[in-house]
């Protein structure tokens, strides 16, 4: 599997939109939310590209007038059929790897308490949990993490 991960654009939103739909079922982000996210210069946006076809993105988002910088994933999204594969591994270290170009310090992101992939991905990036977000996601309670980045 030849894998390359390439900055987001404009031009990639109908099947990221498409992916994150097969992502998320109550909490996907509207098509219109991540046009907005993809054009905000303080956001990082990767695609994963197998063979030219988007399987996986993230979006994540710089507070750069924070002392230390810190750094937001938003959302991290893998295509059914391309899961298990260590493609969601690779985007979460692509975007790492940019937020320290850019000085961030901290970066968090949050997970329902009952996704378990997200959860174990998370912990093996070594993220670790930092606070219970009561009814986040509705009835359902998210957890937030966090990794020093060095
Ligand atoms: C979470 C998600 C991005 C993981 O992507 P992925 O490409 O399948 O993950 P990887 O193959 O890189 O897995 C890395 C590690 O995460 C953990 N993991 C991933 N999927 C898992 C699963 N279904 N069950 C348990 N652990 C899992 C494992 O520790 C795995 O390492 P291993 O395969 O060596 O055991 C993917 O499941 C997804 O898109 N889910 C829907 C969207 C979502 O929930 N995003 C996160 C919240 S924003």
């Amino acid at each position: 599997m030849s894998l390359r991960i390439e900055e987001a654009s404009l031009s990639d939103l109908s099947r990221l939109f498409e992916i994150e739909k097969e992502c998320f079922t109550k909490e996907a982000f509207t098509k219109e939310q991540i046009s907005y996210l993809l054009t905000d210069h303080n956001n990082v946006s990767l695609t994963a590209k197998i063979n030219d076809e988007i399987v996986g993105f993230i979006i994540g988002r710089i507070y750069v007038h924070e002392k230390p910088v810190v750094g937001h994933v938003l959302t991290i999204d893998v295509s059914l059929e391309h899961r298990r594969r260590g493609i969601g591994l690779k985007l979460l270290k692509a975007v790492e790897n940019i937020f320290r170009k850019r000085n961030v310090a901290i970066c968090y992101l949050e997970a329902r308490e009952d996704n378990v992939a997200a959860l174990n991905l998370y912990r093996k990036q070594g993220y670790r949990r930092v606070k219970k977000l009561k009814n986040y996601y509705g009835y359902v309670h998210g957890i937030r993490f966090k990794k020093v980045l060095t």
